[in-house]
């Protein structure tokens, strides 16, 4: 399942918002689109939204027919304030566009059609990283699963919110590969169902046990003793530890402190955020209120109710009983390991 993929100078995304009723694929051809499919979450999750970005630079590279290089420069520019704008909290996006643009700063004496290659290529690098990195935080995160573990999962961190294989996702893969018999619940994930409509079609799709429950009966499920442990991914991780993943993450993480369970975060080392000291500082995004009013042509609530719409929420690093990363499990304390991954 590869939610993004290059093919022939076009950036190919597996149309997220028309799952699980629909398998199309969005063919964007240059960086407008990728912005505007980005922010229509038609591909979403952290660092698919990276790797989406990285391709939108190659495609403003490659649209640049001219000799200027400073023109070529500015369109570079250009394209990566507009990819900026599109979604705030989802740290990778902006750690992609950085890492694209040191290529192109670096190679500046560099000729035109050379740069262009030189971006395509750190492109398809981000993408192959970040696969890499699932596959590797899967292995570790195996560690953690106790044979016929039944786990709770928020959101959608899978192949679909990822360049494959996926981070929260990628564990439950692993442990369910080494045959652990493992069962999965997955959140709902209200307003936009990324558990009911994502999680439970990609575990469904793998033949991993899943039962879908709505976001409000979680807390039931923990008091009948029924959940081993949490799983989920992250957008942002400040440097104390703090996590900012999809609205109802927090929601969860209390639940799993008063249960006595552990809550696993899986991420990759470009979900971390150490310029930020705590979580407060990360910008949380908040979307149309429509979403919340309406589901396609059904009306949920009043068309004049004033709805709050946050896409995200921060989870405190002491609930945190430890981080998955492709370098290996972060526990407490958490703001040293954090530190220490990026000194290795
Ligand atoms: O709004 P979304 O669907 O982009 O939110 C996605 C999440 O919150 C995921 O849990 C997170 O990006 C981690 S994906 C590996």
């Amino acid at each position: 399942m590869q939610p993004v993929q290059w093919e022939d100078g076009v950036l190919v995304l597996l149309d997220q918002t028309l799952l699980p009723s629909r398998i199309e694929y969005c063919r964007c051809r240059n960086y407008l689109q990728v912005a505007e499919a980005i922010k229509t979450m038609k591909v979403r999750g952290a660092p698919a939204i990276g790797v989406s970005a990285a391709y939108g630079i190659v495609l403003a590279a490659f649209s640049y027919q001219g000799e200027d290089k400073a023109e070529f420069m500015r369109t570079l520019e250009k394209a990566r304030a507009v990819l900026a704008e599109t979604r705030p909290t989802a740290v990778n996006l902006f750690w992609a566009l950085e890492r694209m643009k040191g290529v192109w700063e670096e190679n500046s004496a560099s000729a035109i059609s050379e740069i262009k290659n030189i971006l395509a290529d750190e492109a398809k690098a981000i993408l192959d990283e970040d696969l890499q990195a699932n596959k590797r935080m899967g292995s570790f995160g195996n560690e953690l699963i106790p044979k016929g573990a039944s786990i709770l999962t928020h959101c959608n961190a899978g192949a679909l919110a990822t360049a494959g294989f996926g981070t929260a996702l990628g564990v439950i893969r692993t442990a369910h590969e080494a045959g652990k018999d493992i069962r999965v619940f997955a959140d709902e994930t209200r307003p936009l169902l990324q558990g009911a409509r994502l999680t439970a079609w990609e575990l469904l799709e793998d033949g991993i046990p899943v039962t879908l429950i709505a976001d409000n009966m979680a807390g039931s499920i923990f008091r009948q003793g029924k959940i081993d442990l949490v799983i989920v991914g992250a957008d942002r991780i400040a440097a104390n530890g703090d996590v900012a993943n999809k609205i109802g993450t927090y929601s969860v993480a209390v639940l799993a402190h008063y249960h006595h369970v552990p809550f696993y975060v899986a991420a990759p080392l470009s979900t971390f955020d150490l310029s930020l000291s705590t979580g407060q500082e990360i910008p949380i995004e908040e979307r149309d209120a429509e979403e919340m009013r309406r589901w396609g042509e059904y009306q949920l609530a009043p068309q004049n109710v004033p709805v709050y719409n946050p896409a995200f929420d921060v989870t405190p690093a002491d609930l945190v009983t430890a981080f998955i990363t492709e370098k290996g499990i972060i526990r407490p304390p958490l703001k040293a390991g954090i530190k220490s991954l990026f000194e290795l």
